[in-house]
């Protein structure tokens, strides 16, 4: 993926391991791996990841990918519930945000059919492959999560995902 180009090998794959468990020490990110029900497979992941909380912040932003063989199947959708319940539910957060580079049509189909509100765009956001791009930024409060949770928690237990 463009902005993981170091990882190649299976060294990078365990270093990046070893960072999960460093920064879910740290309570800074909390990385998932999105495993498919019915293969038992991992298919993906799924994080909270630059997670501040102290006196005064109270917020994190969700990140995800599925390997390219599964995606379409409500994977992503039904991992950033699961992720949003965490955060507001075990961590008590106030706000989560999630951004997409405005051209990833796939990922900006995730906050739009969830309902989460399009706050505006971050100009020069993330550096891809030496260029800055810029980010649509959709976020949730602690409020937003308890009106939409009534409507997700059905999906969820109506099947949400095709789950293989
Ligand atoms: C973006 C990504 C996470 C989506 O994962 P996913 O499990 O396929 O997502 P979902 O199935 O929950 O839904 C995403 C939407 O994209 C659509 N979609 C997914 N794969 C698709 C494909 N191959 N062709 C067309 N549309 C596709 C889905 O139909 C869905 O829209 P819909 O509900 O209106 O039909 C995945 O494509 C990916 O890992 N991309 C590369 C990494 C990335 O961009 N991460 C996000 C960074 S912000």
């Amino acid at each position: 993926m463009p902005w993981e180009a170091w990882s190649k090998t299976l060294a990078d794959t365990r270093g990046y391991i070893r960072g999960t468990v460093r920064s879910r020490r740290a309570g800074t990110s909390f990385d998932f791996a999105v495993v498919e029900a019915a293969t038992r497979e991992v298919v993906g992941c799924a994080g909270l990841n630059f997670v501040m909380k102290d006196r005064v912040h109270s917020r994190a932003s969700i990140g995800y990918w599925i390997r390219s063989d599964r995606t379409g199947r409500g994977y992503a959708t039904e991992a950033t519930v699961l992720l949003l319940v965490f955060a507001f539910g075990s961590l008590g957060l106030e706000r989560v945000e999630i951004r997409v580079a405005p051209r990833n049509a796939r990922s900006l189909r995730i906050p739009e059919k969830l309902g989460v509100r399009y706050e505006g765009t971050a100009r020069a956001s993330e550096r891809v492959r030496g260029r800055f791009l810029d980010h649509r930024v959709y976020a949730l409060t602690a409020g937003d999560f308890r009106r939409l949770w009534p409507r997700w928690k059905r999906w969820l237990s109506h099947g949400a995902s095709s789950r293989g």
